[in-house]
């Protein structure tokens, strides 16, 4: 079949040259530069594309960095007309399925489909009920060979599909209810409780501080509660790894008695932070939820947090286990309540 220009060969042809192997460190160089994105994308979702020429060498490999700028897709079929080998593209490879509809930008099945690409490897389905299947369809109609990660015989296949799941869980969970992913992270010292000795903020190690700030970067907003910010006035900033240029979080601070200073609330306002006080939980989520956030990472005291557990608000709890044995490490636990 000839589209737009091109003639696409046929099943056969792409089995036959493109060994799974290259197909899976492509995937996993996709989910790599989404991950890098994650927090910088809202409402968008992080995606990653990699092009392949024939022997599977890798042509680009691009995210999706921000709302409003090309798609994964896009940025890599642009890098390749930069490097001047786009008559060499053969396989595109993408963590989300293509979209097929005019948003912020054009679609990219119109983006591959004008290139000589003969194959789509995609790892996750498009969560948005509307588009659902659209892009994948729609390449297909026009006589490219269209698969999927968890079609493909690799013993590496099934924990990428998984990382590029949950790659995209907030974006599914927002379209698909209009609230956030919710994150919890809990720090439980040695003893099982929660709070820190007197005089101090912390006591988990620095490795699961660099974690914390991880959770932080890859969110749009922060929760937490008054008791949390009259006892430790947390700069909730990301700082212990390298945030997303000109990022701005929204924190919100529930609060039903008004015990929030307002010097905080200027000092957080001043580190870039849109802070909302409010005394509703799930009003607050709603309300996050139309503001675009994708991912709201709660980071309270027990008070909140068993509010949160309580009116069942949340999608994947961290749990950070300080170790009874001096000096061990912390151990990290991630409960995903995302569908397998
Ligand atoms: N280990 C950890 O992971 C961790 C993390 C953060 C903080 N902490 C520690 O936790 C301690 C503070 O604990 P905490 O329990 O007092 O703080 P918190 O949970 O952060 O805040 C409690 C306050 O949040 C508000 N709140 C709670 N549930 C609510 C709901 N359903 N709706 C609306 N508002 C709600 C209430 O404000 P009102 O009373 O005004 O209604 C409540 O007093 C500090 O010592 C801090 O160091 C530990």
């Amino acid at each position: 079949m000839t589209t737009l220009g091109f003639r696409r060969t046929g099943p056969a042809a792409v089995d036959s040259v493109m060994a799974a192997s290259r197909i899976v460190t492509a995937f996993r160089l996709g989910v790599e530069v989404a991950e890098a994105v994650a927090g910088a994308t809202a409402p968008n979702p992080p995606v990653g594309c990699v092009v392949l020429d024939a022997q599977g060498v890798v042509l680009a490999c691009e995210p999706h960095t921000k709302a409003g700028s090309p798609h994964a897709e896009a940025a890599a079929i642009a890098a390749c007309r930069r490097a001047g080998n786009a008559e060499r593209i053969h396989t595109v490879v993408v963590t989300l399925e293509p979209c097929n509809h005019h948003g912020r930008t054009p679609p990219c099945v119109d983006a591959i489909l004008a290139t000589s690409a003969q194959a789509v490897w995609i790892a996750a389905r498009d969560p948005n009920p509307k588009v659902a299947g659209g892009g994948a369809a729609s390449l297909s109609s026009h006589g490219l060979i269209v698969r999927f990660l968890d079609q493909l015989d690799h013993p590496k296949a099934p924990s990428l599909a998984r990382a590029a799941k949950r790659l995209i869980a907030p974006f599914a969970k927002w379209t698909q209810s209009g609230r956030p992913w919710v994150t919890l992270k809990q720090a439980i010292a040695a003893d099982g409780g929660m709070i820190p000795l007197a005089g101090h903020k912390t006591f988990t190690s620095p490795a699961s501080l660099a974690l914390a700030h991880r959770l932080r970067r890859r969110s749009d907003a922060i929760v937490t509660g008054s008791g949390c910010i009259l006892v430790d006035a947390p700069a909730f900033t990301v700082r212990h790894v390298p945030d997303h240029a000109g990022k701005r979080r929204v924190l919100v601070i529930l609060d039903r008695r008004d015990r929030t200073p307002v010097s905080y609330v200027k000092a957080a306002e001043a580190r870039g932070f849109d802070v909302r006080i409010r005394s509703r939980l799930k009003d607050a989520l709603d309300e996050l939820g139309d503001a675009g956030v994708q991912e709201a990472l709660v980071e309270a005291g027990p008070t909140l947090l068993r509010a949160v557990m309580d009116q069942d608000l949340w999608d994947e709890h961290v749990i950070i286990r300080q170790s009874p044995e001096a000096g061990a490490p912390d151990t990290v636990d991630v409960v995903s309540r995302q569908a397998a």
